[in-house]
């Protein structure tokens, strides 16, 4: 494993010397396939830093907005990277970018000699097909999905858990660092997905535990305020369970990663311990409730597993 810490970017809207292309490097133009609430900011910090980046999403309202950054729209996925030496896909999961990739008018149509960097969280299973797909068609596949929410991804403030072929670093760290604070390379691809489900296993655990506690402290007749305060004392209280714990207890749960995709972890981080013969016991047991509170809470923020608490 090895870390790049990557020098910022310059973040200048604009470049009128080079429109499309950051000076001084040889960075081919950039397909972004995927503008949601991670993607937008992550497409839009590429495209300040001066890539060319051309953008597609299947609400095109969503990849309209990165034109103010400087990023052209593109009609399908196949025009996105047509010219595209750097394709980046964040969809919501994996089926969702196995149909961007193969379906009508996929990426994948004719691609041959793209890299193709899948910086979505779509589970062990996916990572391994979306790579045998890529390499039947003649494309370099990495996996680096990332660890953190929207605002570290407006502030270009990811960490990229990378994984793939060794030559492929190098053109790559410019790009990982127009989006992160710090590139990880854990080997080969398949890797960064698997520490994604770890990191995730943690981050689920956490957010489960922090709404029982609030619910626990509550149904005591204690003031769940008071608790968050106590724990945020001592070191039981870290930062993610202090500012999950102030969420829950505001009730606005404004989606800064939204259930649907906390409950979809959960269920790969169970699937990936159950292929390599162990059990996630406490991950497991949140299923039911998570599932609960997703049927009417599904797109806010996953905060809202308090209800189900
Ligand atoms: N949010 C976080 O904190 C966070 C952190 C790390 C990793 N992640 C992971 O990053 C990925 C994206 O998350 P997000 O928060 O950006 O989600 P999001 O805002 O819901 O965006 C999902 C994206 O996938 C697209 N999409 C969904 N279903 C599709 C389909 N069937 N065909 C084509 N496009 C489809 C959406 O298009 P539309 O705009 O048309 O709906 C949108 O571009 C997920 O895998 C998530 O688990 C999220």
């Amino acid at each position: 494993m090895s870390t790049d810490t990557p020098a910022r970017q310059d973040t200048a809207p604009d470049r009128p010397d080079r429109p499309g292309r950051r000076p001084g490097t040889s960075t081919p133009p950039i397909a972004f396939v995927g503008t949601g609430r991670m993607g937008g900011p992550m497409a839009a910090n590429l495209a300040r830093a001066g890539f060319d980046v051309r953008v597609w999403n299947r609400t095109a309202d969503r990849a309209e907005l990165l034109t103010g950054a400087g990023a052209a729209v593109a009609p399908s996925p196949a025009e996105a990277v047509r010219g595209a030496g750097i394709l980046v896909t964040m969809l919501a999961d994996g089926p969702a970018t196995g149909q961007a990739a193969t379906g009508p008018d996929g990426f994948l149509a004719d691609a041959p000699g793209l890299v193709w960097v899948q910086m979505a969280t779509v589970g062990a299973d996916w990572t391994a097909r979306l790579g045998r797909l890529a390499a039947r068609r003649g494309v370099t596949f990495v996996d680096a999905p990332v660890s953190g929410s929207e605002g570290p991804a407006r502030a270009g403030q990811l960490i990229v858990l990378a994984s793939g072929p060794d030559g492929i670093r190098d053109v790559l760290a410019p790009v990982f660092g127009a989006v992160g604070r710090a590139t990880v390379w854990l080997g080969p691809a398949g890797a960064g997905t698997s520490a994604k489900l770890v990191l995730n296993n943690w981050l689920v655990d956490l957010a489960e535990t922090t709404a029982e506690t609030l619910s626990f402290a509550r149904r005591l007749g204690l003031d769940p305020t008071a608790i968050v305060d106590l724990l945020q004392s001592t070191p039981l209280g870290s930062p993610y369970a202090v500012q999950k714990a102030t969420t829950m207890l505001t009730g606005d749960f404004t989606p800064a990663f939204a259930l649907k995709h906390a409950l979809k972890d959960a269920e790969l981080a169970v699937q990936a311990a159950r292929a390599s013969g162990t059990e996630l016991a406490l991950t497991q047991a949140l299923l039911p409730r998570w599932r609960q509170a997703a049927a009417s809470h599904a797109d806010d923020d996953l905060a809202a597993v308090y209800t189900a608490a």
